[in-house]
């Protein structure tokens, strides 16, 4: 095969790798609304008769709009039952593509040591006028935390800060405390 030969096959094979990539491209255009649900737990801990929120975050990741995007039944517990929220579900009028929109439920956590396991929950949401059904995310197990517990872990991340703080509030303040003692030393003389 000639040089020229090669050249010109690889240039048609580049040619006809774009051209196909367009095609997938112009067929995901045509997918309309797409829709991931990631379902977080907002706390830094579970606390023994504090609040748990629980995050749903919708993200709209295709090129059509999202509409009416349903949960229709979310987690509940016997013993943690719901503050903000209900058990009936919530719904999203619709989503942009490209925009997020979460929605937080708030449960009353009760006695230390218990566990509860918050799995996927089903939603819907339409694509035009097609239904589509999926799943969050499942954050898994949460065991609730005695306030003591909470108050150790939080001072023990917290050090960090307040020795970062300290620091900062050093470096802001010795060249200040620097230059009044010059300036002081300049009035005198
Ligand atoms: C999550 O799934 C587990 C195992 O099927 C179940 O025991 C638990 O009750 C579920 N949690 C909720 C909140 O429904
Ligand atoms: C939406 O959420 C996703 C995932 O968390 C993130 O990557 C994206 O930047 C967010 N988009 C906007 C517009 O906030």
């Amino acid at each position: 095969m000639s040089f020229i030969m090669q050249t010109v096959l690889l240039a048609l094979g580049v040619f006809a790798c774009m051209v196909s990539g367009q095609g997938l491209d112009s067929r995901l255009e045509k997918g309309g609304a797409r829709v991931l649900a990631m379902k977080t737990i907002g706390n830094r801990m579970a606390v023994e008769d504090k609040d748990l929120t629980v995050l749903y975050n919708f993200y709209n990741v295709g090129d059509g709009i999202a509409t009416d995007i349903r949960v229709e039944s979310p987690d509940t517990f016997i013993d943690w039952p719901l503050k903000n929220g209900l058990s009936t579900g919530f719904q999203i009028p619709f989503i942009q593509p490209g925009e997020n929109v979460t929605h937080a439920l708030i449960y009353q956590l009760g006695k230390v040591g218990k566990t509860n396991t918050l799995n996927a929950t089903d939603f819907t949401y339409k694509n035009g006028k097609k239904l589509v059904l999926s799943k969050t995310s499942a954050p898994g197990p949460v065991k609730v935390q005695s306030n003591a517990e909470y108050e150790r872990l939080y001072t023990l991340q917290m050090r960090p800060w307040l020795l970062y703080g300290a620091c900062s509030a050093l470096i802001v303040v010795l060249p200040y405390l620097g230059f009044q003692s010059s300036s002081s030393k300049a009035k005198r003389a």
